[in-house]
């Protein structure tokens, strides 16, 4: 199992080439690529999913979280080959095919899987990425800023390496929520659809966090 962009693992985002590797091994030995989806996907790196970026089909696929806009459901998509093996009563769970969280993912995927949506994730990316660049550059913090759509990871310079758990706590003294992954990596993963005021807005506190973590 494979996430084409890890996100705890650091907002890392998969080279093409290990990705068309793993696909190809599998190939060669019959062995189905998964890929879990389930913090890259439903549109948080500007196309439905990320694999979608690479070109690179899994068998099988995972999705969660903004699958369900914050109402809890989880997917497993595999290709039409596999999908066949799986009819009614198969796999059974206690909630599985819970028609309100169905009906919520379904919705979901109507509003997000539009250009308007996908398109805008890439327009706002800029946005972040544009700032959190400058941010790095003007108080030596980031080394670099990766990842893809708005699942943006800033990875701390070495002077600040192990220390992401302080821009949480002083963002949030500056009452900004956002997250880290791992010790090394500061973690943005806004709303798709977040308002250009609502971005600066951010940027402008969490810059003035930086600003007092490092004494600027
Ligand atoms: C990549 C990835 N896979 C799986 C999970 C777990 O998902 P769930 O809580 O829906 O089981 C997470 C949660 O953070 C995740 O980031």
């Amino acid at each position: 199992m494979i996430e084409p962009i890890q996100g705890e693992g650091g907002v890392l985002p998969a080279d093409q080439a290990y990705l068309e590797g793993a696909r190809a091994l599998c190939d060669a030995h019959n062995a189905l690529l998964v890929f879990d989806e389930v913090q890259s996907g439903m549109g948080r790196t500007g196309k439905l999913f990320a694999y979608m970026n690479y070109g690179v089909v899994p068998d099988i696929l995972s999705s969660a979280k903004s699958l369900g806009g914050g109402f809890p459901i989880g997917a497993m998509l595999t290709r039409e080959a596999l999908a066949r093996h799986f009819s009614v009563g198969v796999h059974g769970t206690t909630y599985g095919g819970n028609p309100l969280a169905c009906a919520v993912a379904e919705a979901v995927v109507d509003v997000v899987n539009t250009s308007e949506v996908l398109e805008g994730v890439q327009l706002r990316a800029e946005r972040f990425n544009v700032r959190l660049r400058g941010i790095g550059e003007r108080y030596g913090v980031f080394s670099q800023v990766r990842g893809k759509g708005l699942l943006i990871g800033c990875v701390l310079t070495e002077a600040w390496k192990g220390k992401a758990g302080e821009f949480f706590k002083m963002a949030e003294k500056h009452d900004l929520m956002i997250l880290q992954a791992g010790p090394d990596v500061v973690r943005f993963a806004p709303s798709l659809v977040i308002d250009n005021a609502d971005i600066d807005e951010g940027l402008d506190r969490f810059e003035r966090a930086v600003a007092e973590l490092t004494g600027a």
